[in-house]
């Protein structure tokens, strides 16, 4: 049974939760769900005490565990967040500032590297390829092994004013990304993209001049012959 976990940019229950959650369903399994500020609303501030110490000393780290556990128990992450002025919204950015210390340059999540993760946004008419870069470029450099994104302009500032049309198209394109994630799920292996950053933080690890990533990246074994997909 796969575990899927989805983060929202936003509180309300309009066209971007409509459409990640219709493909949580389709996935099927288990579905655990965080609405952003709603379930976690901190601004980081910018202590760094995650880059050095580690992340259970952040300031909001009790706030956190809840999810840090449910993304790192899960099979599927997906995030989905309205398009707000060509970006993400300002929780979910909020948010994604709040793993800095689990980028690959510095300490990542060793099991991300055998996760699929899907990035959605939706927006009146333009902005979601930019929207889309902003969660990308997270789950990228956490790590994540297979990368889906799914752009979508309803041209509807809410769920009621998107056309059946449009409704159904989506409906078939869910089904269809739903499907290849299920598919996908009995061996997912780590993409080239994946690999590529991962030799190039390796690179960077060398020369790194902070004796707590290189620690982590000896302790896993990833500076001699351990790779994290293997
Ligand atoms: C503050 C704000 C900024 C927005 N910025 C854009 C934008 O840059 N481009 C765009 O096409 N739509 C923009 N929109 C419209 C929403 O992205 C669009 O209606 C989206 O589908 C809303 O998703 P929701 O129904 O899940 O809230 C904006 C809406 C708000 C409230």
């Amino acid at each position: 049974m796969l575990k899927t976990v989805v983060i929202y940019g936003q509180n309300h229950k309009s066209s971007t939760y409509h459409i990640a959650h219709s493909l949580a369903e389709k996935i099927g399994g288990d579905i655990t769900e965080y609405f952003l500020p709603r379930d976690f609303g901190e601004f980081c501030l910018g202590c760094n005490t995650c880059f050095f110490k580690t992340a259970d000393h952040c300031p909001h780290y009790a706030k956190l565990q809840p999810i840090i556990k449910s993304l790192d128990e899960s099979d599927v992450i997906i995030l989905a967040s309205p398009v707000y002025v060509y970006h993400v919204t300002g929780p979910m950015k909020a948010f994604l500032d709040h793993f800095g210390n689990r980028w690959m340059v510095h300490c990542p999540e060793e099991s991300m590297f055998k996760k699929q993760g899907v990035c959605i946004c939706t927006a009146a008419g333009g902005g979601m390829k930019s929207t889309l870069k902003d969660m990308v470029d997270s789950l990228s450099f956490w790590g994540v092994a297979r990368i889906r994104k799914y752009g979508k302009a309803v041209m509807a500032v809410n769920w009621e004013g998107v056309s059946d049309k449009k409704k159904a198209l989506i409906d078939k394109d869910m089904t269809f990304l739903a499907n290849k994630i299920i598919k996908n799920s009995k061996n997912v292996r780590a993409s080239l993209k994946t690999k590529l950053l991962f030799y190039c933080m390796r690179f960077v690890q060398r020369i790194s001049k902070n004796p707590k990533d290189t620690k982590y990246w000896n302790d896993k074994g990833w500076l001699k012959d351990k790779r994290p997909w293997k």
